[in-house]
């Protein structure tokens, strides 16, 4: 993998990584990259055939691999996965909260059930995640990585439910920064832009408004699972062992409030003048 050319392949020798929803998408890419610096890596989710089809693929990265169903909204279930979780690699050193929920609803349109089912699977899953994991964290001294979303820096359309959600897991981030660094466990989050081939983006952006979504990123591409597993491995390295409460933006410039527009007229006011210049 990538990862391998610039870091060292046994970087995570001896630690556990547990990746709430590491089944598929973004939360499988950051498995693998920390799968292929040498974690043992714990992952859970509800569809035991997706956690399969992933350990598979972790396995063969040379992991050793702790997979078992469980709703992060089901607090006892996640808390017994994670004790077994311990038995099996040892203590987790790094939490990632990544299960989510999402879909696309104007907020007149969205039932009070919906809203909920988002908040407790993002923001309430999260807070599950960190409290089952935190007597391990503590004996690791360990860190937390939270992935949260766009939705959390900025108003988005049809995204009330998730806004709410995200930007309540950046302060509980910053929260448990504040509480839980007298136990030398850090806790930062990740907001990844729009990341090419994921289930994400399939719900947010249908086919067809691709090229018109990638022209408004400033560096003009979707990112890949890769480039967030990257950022969470450098979150959760000794390279960042002073960095606590921080929100890390892997987006290519996306949230940039308004540049994408912005340089979208810029590219046609040029493109006129050129017009004009050579008529
Ligand atoms: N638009 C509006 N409301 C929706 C909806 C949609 N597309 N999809 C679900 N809901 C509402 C349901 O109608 C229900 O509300 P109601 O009881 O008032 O009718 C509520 O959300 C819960 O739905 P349910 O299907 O029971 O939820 P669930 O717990 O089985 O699934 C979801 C959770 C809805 C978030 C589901 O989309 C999911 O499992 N997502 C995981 C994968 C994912 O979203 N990946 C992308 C991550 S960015
Ligand atoms: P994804 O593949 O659907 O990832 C979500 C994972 O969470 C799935 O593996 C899912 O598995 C699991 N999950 C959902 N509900 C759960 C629950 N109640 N309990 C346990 N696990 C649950 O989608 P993705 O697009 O890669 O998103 C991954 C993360 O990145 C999310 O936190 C999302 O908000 C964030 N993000 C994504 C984008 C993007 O461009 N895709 C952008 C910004 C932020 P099961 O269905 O088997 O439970």
């Amino acid at each position: 993998m990538h990862i391998q050319e610039y870091l060292p392949k046994d970087m995570f020798n001896n630690h556990t990584v547990f990746v709430t929803g590491g089944g598929s998408g973004i939360n499988f890419g950051i498995a693998k990259n920390f799968a292929a610096l040498g974690a043992n890596i714990g992952i859970c989710g509800r569809s035991a055939e997706k956690l399969e089809k992933a350990s598979a693929e972790l396995r063969e990265l040379g992991a050793s691999v702790f997979a078992q169903s469980a709703d992060v909204r089901d607090y006892s279930m996640l808390e017994k996965v994670m004790n077994a979780c311990e038995e099996t690699l040892g203590p987790i050193s790094t939490l990632v909260c990544a299960a989510a929920g999402n879909f696309i609803s104007p907020a007149e349109q969205l039932s009070p059930n919906g809203f909920k089912a988002v908040m407790d699977i993002d923001l309430l899953g999260s807070f599950h995640a960190c409290k089952a994991a935190f007597p391990q964290l503590k004996k690791t001294q360990g860190s937390i990585v939270f992935i949260s979303a766009g939705m959390s820096l900025i108003p988005y359309f049809a995204q009330v439910h998730v806004g709410a959600a995200k930007s309540g897991v950046d302060n509980m981030m910053r929260n448990l920064a504040l509480e839980w660094g007298r136990f030398g466990i850090r806790s930062n989050s990740i907001v990844p832009g729009p990341i090419e081939g994921t289930e994400g983006m399939k719900r947010l952006a249908p086919a067809g408004l691709d090229h018109k979504l990638k022209k408004s990123i400033p560096l003009g591409r979707y990112g890949t699972t890769d480039e967030i597993g990257q950022a969470a491995v450098f979150l959760a390295s000794p390279l960042a062992s002073y960095i606590t409460g921080t929100t890390l933006v892997v987006d290519g410039g996306q949230n940039l409030p308004g540049s994408g527009q912005f340089a979208e007229v810029l590219r046609e006011a040029m493109a006129l003048m050129q017009q004009q210049k050579t008529s």
